[in-house]
């Protein structure tokens, strides 16, 4: 019988999911989670196509009633990890991350685009929905659901007709990414192609600053250019052009599930405020420009420093 330790709640879960490690730390569990019989199979799907994931060993039923699922480790260290551990005073990436990023991006996306299917408008309506968790967005903050907000998704749409929509993750970064393949597809859907990949390192200042490290204006050319060479060999077209609809929807995304419940929880209300705002940025610097360049965005600290003395003056 294997023992199994907790890792982690899961986030993003209404069913109260949880991820578990196996005592040799060989194998990963996850439990409970309304659609994780759904997220397995999808998996098991992504591992039959030659996607770099981890290969799902078993999963069932507890005596409880909760679904479960085991997977092989992937190994003991995100990207996210390894960035963290080389933090020496430097805030730039190492980039040996950023080339291991570039790497497994590069698998992913050459799986995606070996199955891709043609887009069509319908289809890309229901990844800005899904990918920008709309509906969650705009119940939690009625006051962002306006026909600006709505035309520069529309615009968002058009601008992406014609790019091919693959199987994609939706919560693709450094944190789900190791050495060997891509963990947690517990978001998923269809993407146009490139929306996961290419935003591995754009996303990285929607963390408001806190996690330490950045990407580098270099590095994050390096990244999209290994990238688009890899688009460009396997669906004929770059994907670099598409940044500026693809941050517009994460920006919704990070959005998603802010709103504290609990009023009192003034920290965890600064953190919504604060993608508050950095949606209201890039929809701005998206309409006047077509591009997004979240360099330019505010950390949380100089965020929160700014409304604290907006407040007191
Ligand atoms: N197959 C795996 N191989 C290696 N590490 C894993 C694996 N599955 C989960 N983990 C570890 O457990 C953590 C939580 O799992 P994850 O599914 O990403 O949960 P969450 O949905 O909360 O992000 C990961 O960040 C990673 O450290
Ligand atoms: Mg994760």
């Amino acid at each position: 019988m294997d023992t199994w330790r907790v890792v982690k709640k899961r986030t993003a879960d209404p069913g109260g999911g949880a991820v578990h490690v196996s005592s040799d730390g060989t194998r990963y569990m996850r439990t409970s989670g309304a659609s994780l019989a759904a997220e397995a199979a999808f998996q098991r799907q992504l591992a039959a196509l030659g996607y770099p994931v981890p290969r799902v060993l078993d999963d069932g039923t507890t005596d409880d009633g909760d679904v479960f699922v085991v997977e092989e480790s992937l190994g003991e260290r995100s990207l996210h990890d390894m960035a963290l551990e080389s933090l020496d005073g430097a805030r730039d990436l190492p980039d040996t991350v950023v080339d291991l990023a570039a790497e497994v991006g590069g698998r992913l996306l050459r799986a995606q685009a070996a199955h891709a299917v043609p887009a069509d408008l319908q289809a890309l309506r229901s990844w800005v929905r899904e990918a920008g968790w709309t509906d969650n967005v705009f119940a939690e903050n009625p006051d962002l659901d306006t026909p600006r907000v709505r035309a520069a998704l529309d615009r968002a749409v058009a601008r992406l007709a014609g790019v091919p929509m693959v199987p994609g993750h939706l919560d693709y970064g450094l944190p789900n990414v190791l050495p060997v393949g891509v963990i947690d597809w517990q978001h998923r859907g269809l993407v146009p192609l490139g929306y996961d990949t290419a935003l591995a390192l754009e996303i990285i200042p929607f963390k408001g600053g806190t996690k330490g490290y950045r990407a580098g204006p270099e590095q994050r050319r390096r990244y999209l250019e290994a990238l688009n060479e890899v688009a460009r060999a396997t669906a004929g077209q770059p994907l670099s052009q598409h940044l500026g609809p693809y941050l517009l929807v994460k920006a919704v995304f990070f959005l998603a599930l802010m709103k504290p419940t609990d009023p009192a929880r003034t920290d965890k209300r600064l953190k919504w405020h604060y993608r508050r705002h950095l949606l209201t940025e890039v929809l701005e610097q998206y309409e006047r420009t077509g591009a997004v360049d979240p360099a330019r965005f505010p950390t949380l600290d100089s965020f929160a420093a700014r409304r604290d003395s907006a407040a007191h003056s």
